[in-house]
């Protein structure tokens, strides 16, 4: 039985984000996506709000995910959570680095935890939450990078 975590800020979760968490479903026998209650970032949304995104998007189509907030070390919660697994996105080679950086640390910090990381479908290559905040700042077109329900409360933040 397999236990994986995908941790991220999912400031706002992006249609990207839903293809990576389903593809992990393939993966891992029980799936928990952990949002990051970080308090040296300024989100725009609240993890309150960035778990509820997730809920009625992820949540509404795979009841089996869990989805809740986390702060302190990833390791430390998949500890907690008895995970084998952390799931990461690679999109380009951009990311690698970090990512990198980030498996070698976690590794360290907790040898018996895996980090996999699965790529992001080329639709999705360029896409970030950055970026679709950015266009949704200046009343751009987002219906393409992200659920309805994230378009909407996000023209209502912005
Ligand atoms: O969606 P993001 O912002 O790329 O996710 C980054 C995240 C949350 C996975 C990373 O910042 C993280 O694991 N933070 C928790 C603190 C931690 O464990 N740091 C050690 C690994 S560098």
């Amino acid at each position: 039985m397999i236990t994986a975590i995908y941790p991220g800020s999912f400031d706002p979760v992006t249609n990207g984000h839903i293809d990576i968490a389903e593809r992990a479903l393939r993966i891992a026998d029980k799936l928990i996506i952990a949002v990051l209650n970080n308090a040296e970032k300024t989100p725009l949304f609240s993890v309150e709000e960035r778990v509820k995104m997730l809920q009625d998007t992820v949540g509404v189509k795979h009841p089996d995910v869990e989805i809740e907030a986390f702060s302190g070390l990833t390791v430390e919660y998949a500890r907690n959570k008895k995970a084998q697994l952390i799931i990461r996105g690679l999109r380009a080679v951009t990311d690698f680095e970090h990512e990198l950086q980030m498996a070698q640390i976690n590794y360290k910090l907790y040898p018996d935890l895996e980090t996999t990381f699965l790529m992001a479908n080329i639709k999705y290559a360029f896409l970030s939450s950055s970026v679709v905040k950015e266009i949704a700042t200046y009343g751009g077109d987002i219906s393409h990078f992200v659920p309805p329900l994230v378009e909407q409360r996000l023209r209502e933040k912005l």
